[in-house]
């Protein structure tokens, strides 16, 4: 078993329980052949996604969110009271403000905690946990939630098959505690790595909605209040970076790829999932996927994947488990944790 250093800049900050949660309505690629001019079989060999998750008219991404933090409490064995942070990474807040994380606050009733959100897309739910990181070790916080949620539903042009076919509803959440005696506890935050590129924004963004294009009547029609997204560029630079993100905080960590019990890549493509794999020498077997049932849930990937992954039982005292993710922005990170 190789047990990676305790970096000396920072305080020892673990995983202490994680949770999600998933909308009950299945969309299937049956059911998008019948919406846009596309094929369970090609759906299938270019993305690897069956089907995904819709949130009900009227739940909303706190809503998706507060859910996933009750179970993340609970798997922590925390209240709600005890939280002094919460941070919630989204593209598909609520509304422009208040803070997504403002309102989950209120709905679990978090009176203790400062709450605000973060933006950096699919590599949000890693921004925050490093932003939690620096909380916790300047010993201004000690148990903090972080939560990785999208209704991106609500940001998808439906009659758009180049990307209609790729998003989904979810979120997920852990509790990331500080451990004063700096011993070794499971879920250890071992080392982070993030990137941004802001020159790539066009390639991937919501164009209309905000301040430098607001909807109005007459380009509402141009539906540039939806995700529009170049999808090869996105492709290529995806696995470049998720690669090079993942080296450096496996050496950042002092280990090898071949150390990695468990590779948990942010869910966009089967075909990104394996050339990042390929590349880096971690084998599928010793790679989490569930792209196949939830599609990319931008924010929430990492976050449901980690849950889902402890919950069956495939995370072991002693297991190097890698995380890596990439978004618009363009921005990129990976964690490497000591479970
Ligand atoms: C989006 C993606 C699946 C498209 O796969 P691709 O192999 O690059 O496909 P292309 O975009 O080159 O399109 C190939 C053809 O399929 C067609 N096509 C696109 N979507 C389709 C669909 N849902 N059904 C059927 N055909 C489709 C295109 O129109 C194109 O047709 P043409 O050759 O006649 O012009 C892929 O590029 C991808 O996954 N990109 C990265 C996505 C990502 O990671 N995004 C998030 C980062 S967080």
């Amino acid at each position: 078993m190789t047990t990676p250093p305790i970096d000396p800049d920072f305080c020892v900050t673990t995983i202490a329980g994680t949770g999600s949660y998933l909308p009950e309505r299945i969309l299937t690629n049956a059911d998008l052949q019948h919406m846009v001019d596309t094929s369970d079989e090609w759906i299938t060999t270019r993305t690897g996604i069956k089907e995904r998750r819709i949130a009900a008219e009227g739940q909303s991404t706190s809503d998706m969110a507060a859910e996933a933090a009750r179970r993340a409490m609970e798997s922590a064995n925390v209240t709600a009271d005890d939280l002094d942070l919460i941070i919630v990474a989204t593209v598909s807040p609520d509304m422009f403000f208040p803070a997504t994380a403002c309102l989950v606050q209120d709905k679990i009733g978090a009176r203790n905690a400062i709450a605000f959100d973060i933006s950096a897309a699919c590599s949000g739910f890693l921004f925050a946990m490093q932003v939690a990181r620096h909380f916790i070790n300047t010993g201004n916080r000690r148990t903090v939630l972080v939560i990785g949620a999208e209704k991106l539903s609500s940001l998808v042009n439906w009659d758009d098959r180049n990307t209609c076919v790729l998003f989904g509803d979810g979120a997920g959440a852990a509790v990331l505690k500080r451990i004063d005696n700096g011993g070794d506890q499971p879920g250890r935050v071992v080392s982070t790595v993030m990137g941004t590129d802001g020159s790539l924004a066009h390639l991937l963004r919501v164009p209309g909605g905000g301040a430098a294009c607001p909807i109005t009547p007459d380009n509402a029609d141009q539906r540039l209040n939806t995700i529009h997204m170049e999808g090869r560029e996105t492709f290529k630079h995806a696995v470049t970076r998720m690669c090079h993100a993942s080296e450096e905080a496996l050496a950042k960590a002092g280990l090898k790829a071949s150390d990695v019990t468990l590779l948990i890549p942010h869910q966009a493509n089967h075909r990104i999932i394996s050339a990042i794999g390929e590349r880096l020498g971690v084998p599928a077997e010793r790679t989490f996927v569930n792209l196949d049932r939830y599609g990319n849930t931008s924010a929430a990937t990492i976050p449901i994947a980690l849950d889902e992954a402890r919950r069956s039982g495939r995370l072991k005292r002693g297991d190097i488990v890698l995380l890596v993710a990439f978004g618009g922005g363009f921005t990129w990170a990976s964690s490497v944790i000591a479970w």
